[in-house]
């Protein structure tokens, strides 16, 4: 990175990071249902939820840790049934990206809990799919698909989800591991991913979120992930900062996901000053936008108001985001010249 960056005014930051070109690397693309949207396809569908309007619904969105988001979460994707509620959810979240200033993502997605109501892996993968497509040709978002395990289930369920899977590899780009942490080592999974590694998917795990360092050592180690979702608990351990840091792997850090689900108290003790000045390669992320109050740019505005990193950080992370997706190098050069122009011009 060499790109020298002039300083901004404390109220000009927040501009910045609107305008700003970013990568989302970390968006569950059933967290960006927003609540109107899932009475509007519990309605077309016949589903029945058992909240009696918007305002109910949203009102339960208090959280106090993973797995308390996790219950509301997995119930709110019971509305999705056919291919043209994913793709309408996705749309609807590259419209918000777009807006962001998101001009690439790379959306997670968990077969699992469709597949386990009787919803076809082709029509998940097809909705999905499709809507990427069309965010490239209608919002200029390029876009790709990350295919999560569901680490509370078995390892030969993952096989199964796998398998399902596979007439539709040229549509996924990479393998994720997600849901419940504690007590849900990556090396649970350890020839699940040994299996997409020789398929040629990307490898990428939730670890450090609320399980312990351990966690982040045994995803890069047993996994051999090429990024760690979260990893934010990292900061506990000298020596995994270290090799972090020296061999660039990327976290996917998600502030207002840490914020709602109890990891740190407030914002002001989120940790990701700390990881970007020790050198890791941190990036910022929704996670689960409509559950956790914000997409893109909220995350980026609120937690820099709350930490007072500069201009400096806000290119970093954009710099990262864009060096940690999987595109071509060719596409992370125009990505990151179109950042140095942003940063270049502003005033
Ligand atoms: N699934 C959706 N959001 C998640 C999160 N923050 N952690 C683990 N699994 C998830
Ligand atoms: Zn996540």
């Amino acid at each position: 990175m060499t790109f020298t960056v002039k300083p901004v005014a404390p109220d000009r930051l927040p501009d910045l990071l609107r305008q700003m070109p970013k990568a989302e690397l970390h968006i569950h693309i059933e967290g960006s249902l927003e609540p109107e949207l899932i009475f509007a396809l519990a309605e077309r569908n016949g589903v029945r939820i058992p909240y009696a309007n918007v305002e109910a619904l949203r009102s339960a969105y208090a959280f106090t840790n993973l797995q308390s988001f996790l219950d509301i979460y997995y119930a709110g994707a019971s509305v999705l049934l056919r291919e043209q509620d994913f793709y309408d959810m996705a749309h609807a979240y590259f419209v918000k990206a777009a807006q962001d200033n998101v001009v690439h993502a790379e959306l997670f997605f968990d077969p699992q809990t469709h597949t386990a109501r009787g919803v076809s892996m082709e029509t998940v993968v097809n909705g999905l799919h499709r809507a990427c497509v069309d965010a490239q040709k209608e919002l200029g978002v390029s876009a790709s698909l990350i295919m999560c395990f569901l680490r509370h289930l078995s390892e030969e369920d993952a096989f199964a989800s796998l398998e399902q899977a596979m007439p539709f590899r040229e549509k996924i780009v990479g393998i994720g591991l997600d849901s419940g942490e504690v007590g849900n080592p990556p090396e649970k999974f350890a020839s699940v991913f040994a299996r997409c590694r020789e398929l040629g998917f990307h490898l990428v795990a939730h670890a450090g979120e609320e399980g312990p360092p351990a966690y982040i050592w045994t995803a890069l180690d047993v996994l051999g992930v090429e990024r760690i979702d979260h990893g934010v608990q990292a900061i506990k351990d000298p020596a995994l900062m270290q090799r972090l840091a020296k061999d660039r792997v990327a976290l996917t850090v998600c502030p207002l996901s840490n914020l709602k689900l109890c990891v740190f108290p407030d914002l002001t003790s989120h940790n990701l000053r700390k990881l970007l000045d020790a050198g890791l390669a941190a990036t910022v992320n929704s996670d689960d936008p409509a559950y956790f109050g914000g997409y893109m740019n909220d995350n980026f505005t609120r937690t820099f108001a709350a930490t007072g990193m500069t201009a400096q950080h806000a290119y970093t992370l954009a710099c990262n985001s864009f060096e940690a997706s999987f595109i071509s190098a060719q596409a992370k050069a125009g990505h990151i010249a179109l950042l140095d122009a942003c940063f270049e011009g502003f005033n």
